[in-house]
């Protein structure tokens, strides 16, 4: 495999996503070839792929499209992948797994199409090498995926392998944690960049927090892992990868951040696993952390942004309290974040009415399948004019 041919490489992204991982695609040089819900297309080479898996903080993952073609029965399925040049790509002893999503006339799940192009890679390189790769289920080895609809098919190398948005450095989740790369979107939404004061009341886990801190100080969401599907293939070539990750982090702000970043929680266990999170991060030196009721968070003078993601479910508290919480948020908000943009995340509407405040602005987020709102607030000093 040539890993300077430059081929459509699909970038999947969570629902609600799509805007961000466009902007931020393009902030790195890249077009954009298309968009839909859930993924990006663009053009690059296999290098160009690590740069993306790398950089890239709301991404899921980095799709390098192999092969292209029309494909009308399993057997049609691994003809054409038998084609792909597999023992360029795949040692035999590397492990590999094969993640299909397949929507045909003939086919309705994807357990036969993924057992087919195992077939079709393990037997190409049985055949060419005299020796073969184990495959399952796990993600830590090279990674395939197949994408089948109707009579056509694509085949992409997933050069991320485990999702993007583990981190790797939430080592205590505590309750109902966001996701990483949806505290990334959220963060970018508010436009923060470090240049501003930003307020993380009921911080939980530390996500939204620690999301900033890295944003704040330009480190690439990828300098905190170190397993890809990339490193897996074949021609990874570690020279390569090690001038990448230089270049990159020569542009990591090192100097600390002029504003602050402040996170509370009224629950002492949720600041000991935000502190253990941010420090495996490599960022709790930038956030002060607080045990405190939200409304009792110290907001500094001036302007800056304030991000509150509260409990919304019935599985995490009672109605009653939430209404009396929401509308408490609603009163931190006009008395002691005068001069700010306020942020509300929430996944019900119900709840979200209660903060008694207009919002000026609504943005569509999925919290794994809830659909939640983040709500934008201008908190004027003063009556508006
Ligand atoms: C939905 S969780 C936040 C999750 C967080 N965004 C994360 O990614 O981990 C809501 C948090 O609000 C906190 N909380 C509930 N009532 C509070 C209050 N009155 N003052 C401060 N924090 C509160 C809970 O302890 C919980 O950690």
């Amino acid at each position: 495999m040539n890993t300077e041919e430059r081929r459509n490489i699909l970038v999947t992204c969570g629902p609600g996503l799509k805007d961000y991982l466009i902007a931020e695609i393009e902030a790195l040089g890249f077009e954009i070839v298309s968009s839909h819900i859930g993924s990006v297309v663009t053009r690059g080479s296999f290098i160009d792929c690590m740069k993306l898996n790398y950089c890239l903080r709301t991404a899921f993952s980095v799709l390098y499209l192999l092969r292209e073609f029309r494909c009308g029965s399993p057997e049609a399925l691994y003809k054409q992948i038998s084609m792909v040049p597999w023992e360029n790509i795949i040692s035999p002893q590397e492990h590999f797994c094969v993640l299909s999503k397949v929507d045909t006339y003939t086919i309705n799940h994807s357990t036969y199409p993924s057992m087919k192009v195992k077939d079709a890679i393990v037997d190409r390189i049985q055949r060419k090498m005299g020796d073969r790769p184990d495959s399952g289920s796990s993600r830590t080895g090279v990674v395939v995926n197949l994408f089948w609809k109707k009579d056509k098919a694509w085949v992409y190398l997933n050069t991320s392998g485990l999702k993007l948005s583990d981190r790797n450095y939430r080592k205590m989740p505590h309750k109902a944690p966001l996701r990483e790369s949806l505290a990334a979107g959220v963060i970018m939404a508010t436009e923060y960049d470090g240049s501003q004061d930003i307020v993380l009341p009921m911080c939980g886990s530390g996500t939204l927090a620690i999301e900033a801190a890295l944003i704040a100080m330009n480190k690439p969401a990828g300098s905190l892992r170190s397993n890809f599907g990339f490193k897996h293939v074949k021609v990874f070539d570690k020279q390569v990868w090690g001038e990448i990750r230089n270049t990159i982090r020569k542009t990591i702000r090192k100097d600390g951040l002029q504003k602050r970043i402040i996170a509370t929680d009224i629950d002492e266990q949720a600041i000991e696993a935000a502190k253990q999170n941010a420090k495996t991060a490599g960022v709790e030196q930038l956030i002060e952390f607080d045990v405190c009721d939200f409304a009792d968070t110290e907001v500094p003078e001036g302007d800056g942004i304030v991000v509150i993601n509260p409990e919304y479910g019935l599985r995490l508290g009672k109605l009653d309290q939430l209404e009396k919480d929401y509308k408490r948020i609603g009163d931190f908000y006009k008395n002691k974040c005068a001069g700010y943009t306020g942020y509300l995340l929430c996944g019900n509407k119900q709840l979200s009415v209660k903060i008694g405040l207009k919002a000026s602005r609504r943005m569509v987020f999925y919290n794994g399948t809830i659909e939640c709102r983040l709500l934008k607030y201008e908190l004027y000093q003063g009556k508006k004019a």
